[in-house]
Protein backbone atom coordinates (compact mmCIF):
# COMPACT_ATOMS: atom_id res chain seq x y z
CA UNK A 1 0.00 0.00 0.00
CA UNK A 2 1.48 3.27 -0.96
CA UNK A 3 1.94 5.58 2.05
CA UNK A 4 -0.75 8.80 2.83
CA UNK A 5 1.41 11.45 1.54
CA UNK A 6 0.23 13.32 -1.32
CA UNK A 7 3.32 15.04 -2.69
CA UNK A 8 2.10 18.90 -3.64
CA UNK A 9 3.90 19.63 -6.94
CA UNK A 10 3.18 23.74 -7.67
CA UNK A 11 3.54 24.91 -11.48
CA UNK A 12 1.97 28.45 -10.66
CA UNK A 13 5.28 29.42 -12.30
CA UNK A 14 5.20 26.95 -15.21
CA UNK A 15 1.36 26.20 -16.28
CA UNK A 16 0.40 29.03 -14.31
CA UNK A 17 2.23 32.24 -15.69
CA UNK A 18 1.16 30.91 -19.13
CA UNK A 19 -1.77 33.00 -18.55
CA UNK A 20 -1.75 36.05 -21.03
CA UNK A 21 -1.07 39.12 -19.30
CA UNK A 22 0.53 37.10 -16.18
CA UNK A 23 4.03 36.60 -16.94
CA UNK A 24 6.44 37.73 -14.03
CA UNK A 25 10.30 38.69 -14.10
CA UNK A 26 13.16 36.97 -12.82
CA UNK A 27 12.74 38.82 -9.43
CA UNK A 28 9.21 38.46 -8.90
CA UNK A 29 9.41 34.54 -9.75
CA UNK A 30 12.17 34.39 -7.08
CA UNK A 31 9.74 35.95 -4.95
CA UNK A 32 6.89 33.32 -5.61
CA UNK A 33 9.33 30.44 -5.43
CA UNK A 34 10.48 31.70 -1.95
CA UNK A 35 6.78 32.07 -0.79
CA UNK A 36 6.06 28.44 -2.11
CA UNK A 37 9.13 27.18 -0.02
CA UNK A 38 7.60 28.95 2.83
CA UNK A 39 4.09 27.27 2.34
CA UNK A 40 5.60 23.58 1.84
CA UNK A 41 5.28 22.72 -1.12
CA UNK A 42 7.38 19.59 -2.37
CA UNK A 43 8.27 20.78 -6.17
CA UNK A 44 8.39 23.98 -7.79
CA UNK A 45 7.99 23.49 -11.53
CA UNK A 46 10.12 26.96 -12.19
CA UNK A 47 10.15 27.26 -15.71
CA UNK A 48 10.25 25.65 -19.39
CA UNK A 49 14.03 26.71 -19.69
CA UNK A 50 14.03 25.91 -24.05
CA UNK A 51 11.32 28.38 -24.52
CA UNK A 52 12.96 31.87 -23.54
CA UNK A 53 16.24 32.97 -21.96
CA UNK A 54 13.66 34.98 -19.47
CA UNK A 55 12.53 31.36 -18.59
CA UNK A 56 16.33 29.34 -18.08
CA UNK A 57 17.31 32.54 -16.10
CA UNK A 58 14.46 32.21 -13.60
CA UNK A 59 14.95 28.14 -13.55
CA UNK A 60 18.68 29.59 -12.75
CA UNK A 61 17.77 32.30 -10.36
CA UNK A 62 15.12 29.99 -8.58
CA UNK A 63 17.51 27.29 -8.35
CA UNK A 64 19.79 29.04 -6.59
CA UNK A 65 17.50 30.78 -4.27
CA UNK A 66 15.24 27.69 -2.91
CA UNK A 67 16.75 24.96 -0.97
CA UNK A 68 13.51 22.49 -0.15
CA UNK A 69 11.53 21.49 -2.77
CA UNK A 70 12.75 19.78 -5.74
CA UNK A 71 13.18 22.17 -8.73
CA UNK A 72 11.51 21.17 -11.50
CA UNK A 73 11.97 21.98 -15.04
CA UNK A 74 9.71 21.44 -18.21
CA UNK A 75 11.21 19.99 -21.28
CA UNK A 76 9.64 18.20 -24.66
CA UNK A 77 10.71 15.05 -25.28
CA UNK A 78 13.64 16.64 -27.15
CA UNK A 79 17.46 16.21 -26.73
CA UNK A 80 18.03 19.88 -26.94
CA UNK A 81 14.92 20.87 -24.63
CA UNK A 82 16.50 18.31 -22.24
CA UNK A 83 19.72 19.77 -22.78
CA UNK A 84 19.04 23.46 -21.67
CA UNK A 85 16.57 22.20 -19.04
CA UNK A 86 19.91 19.96 -17.57
CA UNK A 87 21.87 23.54 -17.45
CA UNK A 88 19.51 25.63 -16.00
CA UNK A 89 18.85 23.54 -12.89
CA UNK A 90 22.76 23.04 -12.61
CA UNK A 91 22.76 24.97 -9.52
CA UNK A 92 19.10 23.36 -7.76
CA UNK A 93 19.66 21.25 -4.43
CA UNK A 94 17.29 18.94 -5.60
CA UNK A 95 16.18 18.72 -8.92
CA UNK A 96 13.25 16.84 -11.78
CA UNK A 97 13.32 17.11 -15.55
CA UNK A 98 9.61 16.78 -16.59
CA UNK A 99 9.37 15.51 -20.09
CA UNK A 100 6.70 14.30 -22.17
CA UNK A 101 4.97 13.79 -25.62
CA UNK A 102 1.61 13.61 -26.68
CA UNK A 103 -0.50 10.01 -25.81
CA UNK A 104 -4.13 10.64 -27.18
CA UNK A 105 -4.92 9.67 -30.98
CA UNK A 106 -5.55 12.85 -31.69
CA UNK A 107 -2.53 14.39 -30.46
CA UNK A 108 -0.51 11.51 -31.95
CA UNK A 109 -1.97 12.16 -35.29
CA UNK A 110 -3.07 16.10 -35.33
CA UNK A 111 -0.43 17.60 -33.74
CA UNK A 112 2.85 15.20 -34.09
CA UNK A 113 1.25 13.19 -37.22
CA UNK A 114 3.09 10.55 -36.07
CA UNK A 115 1.73 6.88 -34.77
CA UNK A 116 1.61 5.35 -31.36
CA UNK A 117 4.66 2.95 -31.90
CA UNK A 118 7.27 5.76 -32.84
CA UNK A 119 6.05 8.15 -30.23
CA UNK A 120 6.27 5.53 -27.86
CA UNK A 121 9.97 4.98 -29.08
CA UNK A 122 10.08 8.92 -28.69
CA UNK A 123 8.98 9.29 -25.03
CA UNK A 124 11.55 5.62 -24.11
CA UNK A 125 14.59 7.73 -26.02
CA UNK A 126 13.48 11.31 -23.86
CA UNK A 127 13.43 9.38 -20.70
CA UNK A 128 16.89 7.06 -20.89
CA UNK A 129 18.32 10.68 -22.24
CA UNK A 130 17.06 12.91 -19.52
CA UNK A 131 18.00 9.98 -16.86
CA UNK A 132 21.95 10.35 -17.35
CA UNK A 133 22.10 13.61 -16.39
CA UNK A 134 18.95 13.99 -13.67
CA UNK A 135 18.16 10.63 -11.37
CA UNK A 136 14.46 12.31 -10.58
CA UNK A 137 12.57 12.27 -13.65
CA UNK A 138 9.19 12.83 -14.37
CA UNK A 139 7.25 11.79 -17.88
CA UNK A 140 3.86 13.24 -18.35
CA UNK A 141 1.29 11.70 -21.26
CA UNK A 142 -0.22 14.67 -22.18
CA UNK A 143 -3.96 14.16 -22.64
CA UNK A 144 -4.00 11.23 -20.82
CA UNK A 145 -7.67 11.94 -20.27
CA UNK A 146 -8.61 11.38 -23.53
CA UNK A 147 -5.35 8.41 -24.52
CA UNK A 148 -6.76 4.91 -25.10
CA UNK A 149 -6.36 3.61 -21.58
CA UNK A 150 -4.39 0.23 -22.97
CA UNK A 151 -2.03 2.36 -25.07
CA UNK A 152 -1.59 4.69 -21.68
CA UNK A 153 -0.67 1.93 -19.66
CA UNK A 154 2.05 0.88 -22.42
CA UNK A 155 3.28 3.82 -22.16
CA UNK A 156 3.72 4.06 -19.03
CA UNK A 157 5.06 0.72 -18.29
CA UNK A 158 8.06 1.45 -21.12
CA UNK A 159 9.05 4.86 -19.70
CA UNK A 160 9.00 3.64 -15.87
CA UNK A 161 11.27 1.33 -17.17
CA UNK A 162 13.12 3.78 -19.39
CA UNK A 163 13.93 5.38 -15.70
CA UNK A 164 10.98 7.59 -15.05
CA UNK A 165 10.44 8.06 -11.12
CA UNK A 166 7.39 9.92 -11.21
CA UNK A 167 4.50 9.72 -14.11
CA UNK A 168 1.95 12.48 -14.69
CA UNK A 169 -1.07 11.65 -16.30
CA UNK A 170 -2.63 14.84 -17.62
CA UNK A 171 -6.21 15.81 -18.01
CA UNK A 172 -4.98 18.63 -19.91
CA UNK A 173 -8.14 19.41 -22.13
CA UNK A 174 -9.98 19.24 -18.47
CA UNK A 175 -12.35 17.00 -20.19
CA UNK A 176 -13.13 13.80 -17.69
CA UNK A 177 -15.14 13.36 -15.44
CA UNK A 178 -14.10 12.55 -12.00
CA UNK A 179 -14.77 8.38 -11.95
CA UNK A 180 -13.39 8.65 -15.95
CA UNK A 181 -10.35 9.95 -14.22
CA UNK A 182 -10.00 7.83 -10.94
CA UNK A 183 -10.74 4.87 -12.83
CA UNK A 184 -7.77 5.60 -15.29
CA UNK A 185 -5.67 6.03 -12.27
CA UNK A 186 -7.07 2.88 -10.36
CA UNK A 187 -6.24 1.01 -14.17
CA UNK A 188 -2.68 1.84 -14.10
CA UNK A 189 -2.31 1.43 -10.54
CA UNK A 190 -3.81 -2.25 -10.36
CA UNK A 191 -2.56 -3.16 -14.59
CA UNK A 192 0.90 -1.49 -14.87
CA UNK A 193 3.59 -4.15 -13.85
CA UNK A 194 6.28 -2.00 -12.38
CA UNK A 195 4.08 0.77 -11.33
CA UNK A 196 5.53 0.56 -7.94
CA UNK A 197 8.39 1.82 -8.83
CA UNK A 198 7.26 5.41 -9.69
CA UNK A 199 4.67 7.88 -8.26
CA UNK A 200 1.57 8.53 -9.82
CA UNK A 201 0.60 12.41 -10.68
CA UNK A 202 -2.54 13.99 -10.99
CA UNK A 203 -2.65 17.37 -13.73
CA UNK A 204 -5.68 18.32 -14.34
CA UNK A 205 -7.17 21.45 -15.92
CA UNK A 206 -10.46 23.31 -15.33
CA UNK A 207 -12.35 23.30 -18.92
CA UNK A 208 -15.13 22.18 -16.85
CA UNK A 209 -14.89 23.54 -13.72
CA UNK A 210 -13.50 19.45 -12.67
CA UNK A 211 -9.82 19.76 -11.78
CA UNK A 212 -10.18 20.05 -8.16
CA UNK A 213 -12.96 16.95 -8.34
CA UNK A 214 -10.65 15.28 -10.74
CA UNK A 215 -7.05 15.60 -8.56
CA UNK A 216 -8.96 14.20 -5.42
CA UNK A 217 -10.27 11.27 -7.29
CA UNK A 218 -6.96 10.49 -8.18
CA UNK A 219 -5.15 10.54 -5.42
CA UNK A 220 -8.24 8.12 -3.70
CA UNK A 221 -7.43 5.82 -6.52
CA UNK A 222 -3.97 5.75 -6.08
CA UNK A 223 -2.25 8.70 -7.41
CA UNK A 224 0.29 10.64 -4.68
CA UNK A 225 0.96 13.48 -6.49
CA UNK A 226 -1.25 16.15 -7.32
CA UNK A 227 0.35 19.15 -9.76
CA UNK A 228 -1.41 22.62 -9.22
CA UNK A 229 -1.42 26.29 -9.01
CA UNK A 230 -2.06 29.16 -6.45
CA UNK A 231 -5.56 30.94 -7.65
CA UNK A 232 -6.06 27.99 -9.76
CA UNK A 233 -4.54 29.74 -12.34
CA UNK A 234 -3.11 28.42 -15.37
CA UNK A 235 -3.91 28.32 -19.22
CA UNK A 236 -7.52 28.75 -20.55
CA UNK A 237 -10.12 28.22 -17.38
CA UNK A 238 -6.76 27.05 -15.27
CA UNK A 239 -5.42 24.56 -13.37
CA UNK A 240 -6.09 22.80 -10.03
CA UNK A 241 -6.00 24.85 -7.31
CA UNK A 242 -3.07 24.29 -4.61
CA UNK A 243 -5.84 26.00 -1.94
CA UNK A 244 -8.34 23.69 -2.96
CA UNK A 245 -6.89 20.16 -2.79
CA UNK A 246 -4.78 21.05 0.22
CA UNK A 247 -8.12 22.02 2.40
CA UNK A 248 -10.42 19.10 0.92
CA UNK A 249 -7.48 16.86 2.09
CA UNK A 250 -7.23 18.69 5.79
CA UNK A 251 -11.05 18.57 6.14
CA UNK A 252 -11.80 15.24 4.96
CA UNK A 253 -9.57 13.19 7.25
CA UNK A 254 -11.43 9.82 6.88
CA UNK A 255 -9.39 10.04 2.93
CA UNK A 256 -6.57 9.79 5.24
CA UNK A 257 -3.72 11.54 3.21
CA UNK A 258 -1.93 14.48 3.97
CA UNK A 259 0.20 17.11 2.63
CA UNK A 260 3.24 18.91 4.02
CA UNK A 261 1.85 22.03 3.16
CA UNK A 262 1.36 25.23 5.91
CA UNK A 263 -2.29 25.70 5.11
CA UNK A 264 -1.60 29.13 7.54
CA UNK A 265 0.39 30.15 4.58
CA UNK A 266 -2.48 29.89 1.80
CA UNK A 267 -4.15 33.10 2.06
CA UNK A 268 -1.01 35.48 2.13
CA UNK A 269 0.48 33.55 -0.89
CA UNK A 270 -2.60 33.51 -2.64
CA UNK A 271 -2.81 37.44 -2.54
CA UNK A 272 0.86 37.57 -3.36
CA UNK A 273 0.44 35.89 -6.46
CA UNK A 274 -2.52 37.69 -7.29
CA UNK A 275 -0.89 40.95 -6.52
CA UNK A 276 2.79 39.98 -8.81
CA UNK A 277 0.28 38.60 -11.67
CA UNK A 278 -2.01 41.59 -11.30
CA UNK A 279 -4.62 38.90 -11.84
CA UNK A 280 -7.72 39.42 -9.36
CA UNK A 281 -8.99 36.38 -7.17
CA UNK A 282 -12.72 35.87 -8.13
CA UNK A 283 -14.94 37.00 -4.62
CA UNK A 284 -16.82 33.99 -4.46
CA UNK A 285 -13.60 31.24 -4.93
CA UNK A 286 -13.39 28.84 -2.32
CA UNK A 287 -10.53 29.28 0.23
CA UNK A 288 -9.31 32.44 -1.16
CA UNK A 289 -12.26 34.86 -1.86
CA UNK A 290 -12.90 37.51 -0.56
CA UNK A 291 -16.24 36.50 0.17
CA UNK A 292 -15.43 32.85 1.07
CA UNK A 293 -15.68 33.42 5.01
CA UNK A 294 -18.50 36.22 4.57
CA UNK A 295 -22.06 35.27 5.43
CA UNK A 296 -24.62 37.77 5.01
CA UNK A 297 -27.69 36.02 4.64
CA UNK A 298 -29.89 36.43 7.59
CA UNK A 299 -30.83 32.81 8.27
CA UNK A 300 -26.93 32.30 7.75
CA UNK A 301 -25.74 34.95 10.20
CA UNK A 302 -28.21 33.87 12.86
CA UNK A 303 -26.81 30.30 12.57
CA UNK A 304 -23.09 31.31 12.31
CA UNK A 305 -23.21 33.64 15.53
CA UNK A 306 -24.94 30.94 16.90
CA UNK A 307 -22.18 28.32 16.15
CA UNK A 308 -19.79 29.28 13.44
CA UNK A 309 -20.17 25.06 12.83
CA UNK A 310 -23.15 26.18 11.15
CA UNK A 311 -22.28 27.38 8.32
CA UNK A 312 -18.64 27.19 7.86
CA UNK A 313 -16.35 23.86 6.64
CA UNK A 314 -13.01 24.99 7.50
CA UNK A 315 -11.93 27.77 10.13
CA UNK A 316 -10.52 30.60 8.51
CA UNK A 317 -7.71 31.13 10.34
CA UNK A 318 -6.38 27.94 9.55
CA UNK A 319 -5.89 29.14 5.80
CA UNK A 320 -4.47 32.91 7.43
CA UNK A 321 -7.63 35.03 6.75
CA UNK A 322 -8.24 36.73 10.30
CA UNK A 323 -11.48 36.29 10.99
CA UNK A 324 -15.14 35.36 9.17
CA UNK A 325 -17.24 38.34 7.80
CA UNK A 326 -20.52 39.08 8.94
CA UNK A 327 -21.67 41.21 5.87
CA UNK A 328 -24.63 43.81 6.54
CA UNK A 329 -27.31 43.69 3.11
CA UNK A 330 -31.05 44.18 2.99
CA UNK A 331 -31.15 40.23 3.13
CA UNK A 332 -29.55 40.15 6.80
CA UNK A 333 -31.39 39.71 9.75
CA UNK A 334 -31.70 41.28 13.43
CA UNK A 335 -29.39 39.04 15.08
CA UNK A 336 -26.49 40.21 12.58
CA UNK A 337 -27.65 43.57 12.88
CA UNK A 338 -27.92 43.37 16.60
CA UNK A 339 -24.13 41.71 17.00
CA UNK A 340 -23.07 44.52 14.82
CA UNK A 341 -23.96 47.47 17.03
CA UNK A 342 -22.78 45.73 20.14
CA UNK A 343 -19.51 45.54 18.43
CA UNK A 344 -19.75 49.17 17.81
CA UNK A 345 -20.86 49.43 21.63
CA UNK A 346 -24.30 50.21 21.34
CA UNK A 347 -26.97 48.09 23.80
CA UNK A 348 -30.57 48.10 22.79
CA UNK A 349 -33.85 46.37 24.25
CA UNK A 350 -35.55 44.19 21.75
CA UNK A 351 -38.37 46.83 20.89
CA UNK A 352 -35.49 49.53 20.07
CA UNK A 353 -33.94 46.84 17.77
CA UNK A 354 -37.00 46.19 16.00
CA UNK A 355 -37.25 49.86 15.04
CA UNK A 356 -33.74 50.36 14.13
CA UNK A 357 -33.82 47.70 12.19
CA UNK A 358 -36.81 49.00 9.99
CA UNK A 359 -34.46 51.83 9.95
CA UNK A 360 -31.50 49.32 8.65
CA UNK A 361 -33.78 47.78 6.14
CA UNK A 362 -34.92 51.16 4.17
CA UNK A 363 -30.90 52.17 3.99
CA UNK A 364 -29.84 48.46 2.94
CA UNK A 365 -32.13 49.23 0.22
CA UNK A 366 -30.34 51.92 -1.06
CA UNK A 367 -26.93 51.38 -0.44
CA UNK A 368 -25.48 47.79 -1.44
CA UNK A 369 -23.75 47.00 1.81
CA UNK A 370 -24.09 49.09 4.99
CA UNK A 371 -20.43 50.06 6.53
CA UNK A 372 -20.43 50.75 10.10
CA UNK A 373 -20.14 54.26 9.92
CA UNK A 374 -24.08 53.79 7.89
CA UNK A 375 -24.88 52.47 11.20
CA UNK A 376 -23.22 54.49 13.57
CA UNK A 377 -24.50 57.27 11.93
CA UNK A 378 -28.28 55.58 11.85
CA UNK A 379 -27.62 54.92 15.60
CA UNK A 380 -26.88 58.23 16.52
CA UNK A 381 -29.35 59.66 14.47
CA UNK A 382 -31.90 57.07 16.55
CA UNK A 383 -30.41 57.80 20.07
CA UNK A 384 -31.23 61.94 19.18
CA UNK A 385 -34.93 61.20 18.01
CA UNK A 386 -35.66 58.75 21.33
CA UNK A 387 -33.68 61.70 23.56
O1 LIG B 1 -1.59 20.12 -19.36
C1 LIG B 1 -0.60 19.45 -19.69
O2 LIG B 1 -0.69 18.36 -20.27
C2 LIG B 1 0.72 20.00 -19.34
C3 LIG B 1 1.90 19.11 -19.58
C4 LIG B 1 2.98 19.87 -20.27
C5 LIG B 1 2.35 18.52 -18.28
O3 LIG B 1 0.81 21.08 -18.84
ZN1 LIG C 1 -1.11 21.69 -17.96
Amino acid sequence: MSSNKVYIFDTTLRDGEQVPGCQLNTKEKVQVARALEELGVDIIEAGFPVSSPGDFDSVVAISKAVSNPVICALTRAVKADIDCAVNALQYAKRKRIHTGIGSSDIHIQHKFNSSREKILEQAVDAVKYAKQYVEDIEFYAEDAGRADLRFLAQMVEAVIDAGATVVNIPDTTGYCLPEQYGAKIKFLAEHVNNIHKAVISCHCHNDLGLATANSIAGVVNGARQIECTINGIGERAGNTSLEEVVMILQAHKNLHLTTGVNSKKIYSTSQLVSRLMNMQVQANKAIVGKNAFSHSSGIHQDGFLKNRDTYEVINPADVGVDQSLIVLTARSGRAALKHRIGELGYKVSKEELNTIYQRFLEMADTLKQVENKDLQQLMEEFKNVEA
